[in-house]
């Protein structure tokens, strides 16, 4: 079996990068986590990538002209690593059309609510301001529409009349966990059958 060639981009704490390295380790994984990259050289999760014998990389978008510039030397990076699906995980920066073209169908991105509800950002606060009974995250492909993408997975939590946004973060949070790696090796397994003439 052959494993695809994934990288996963962090901007901060890491732990949907992690839940995707733990589940790499097991050798029926169709995927394999060949670097970590972060626009931010204080983003926590690098060190457990390198901890765990994974290549990370900064790409610091502040040392850059502009977006583009930004993301032709993360593409460089990338394609030097011979990357075949880019996994977002907490990146928490816009890409252009142009780089989401170039990874069209190969990147995915997890967003903390039950899209199409709560696109962007502060879902939790959102969901609990509205009333929601139900909230949840959501693994997507990434197109040029904000959080817009074809939805892989999705995994529902209730909202509870106690719930605070950091309550129902950690609960949702927990779920993200074990949805990521599901929805990766969903891809991983599609794509390595359009690969097979
Ligand atoms: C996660 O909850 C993820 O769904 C969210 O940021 C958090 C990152 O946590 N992503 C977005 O809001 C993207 N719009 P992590 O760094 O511990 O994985």
């Amino acid at each position: 079996m052959r494993k695809l060639k994934t990288a996963i981009l962090i901007s901060g704490r890491g732990s949907n990068m992690m839940a995707l390295v733990d589940a790499a380790r097991d050798p029926a994984f169709r995927a394999e986590i060949v670097c970590v990259v972060s626009n931010r050289a204080d983003a926590k999760g690098l060190a457990f990538a390198t901890e765990n014998g994974i290549a990370t990389e900064v790409i610091d978008h502040k040392g850059f002209p502009t977006r583009e510039a930004f993301e032709t030397a993360l593409d460089s990076y990338l394609r030097s690593c011979g990357i075949e699906i880019i996994a977002l995980a907490g990146f928490m920066r816009v890409l252009t059309a142009g780089f989401i073209a170039r990874w069209e169908g190969r990147m995915l991105n997890i967003h903390p609510s039950l899209l199409p509800a709560y696109k962007g950002l502060h879902t939790h606060e959102r969901a609990l301001a509205d009333g929601a009974t139900r909230h949840g995250c959501t693994v997507h492909l990434v197109t040029p529409e904000l959080d817009g993408g074809p939805i892989l997975l999705q995994a529902q939590v209730p909202v509870l009349a106690e719930d605070t946004a950091d309550t129902l973060s950690a609960r949702v949070l927990e779920q993200e966990h074990k949805l990521y790696p599901q929805a990766l090796a969903l891809l991983a397994a599609r794509l390595s059958k359009e690969d097979t003439p």
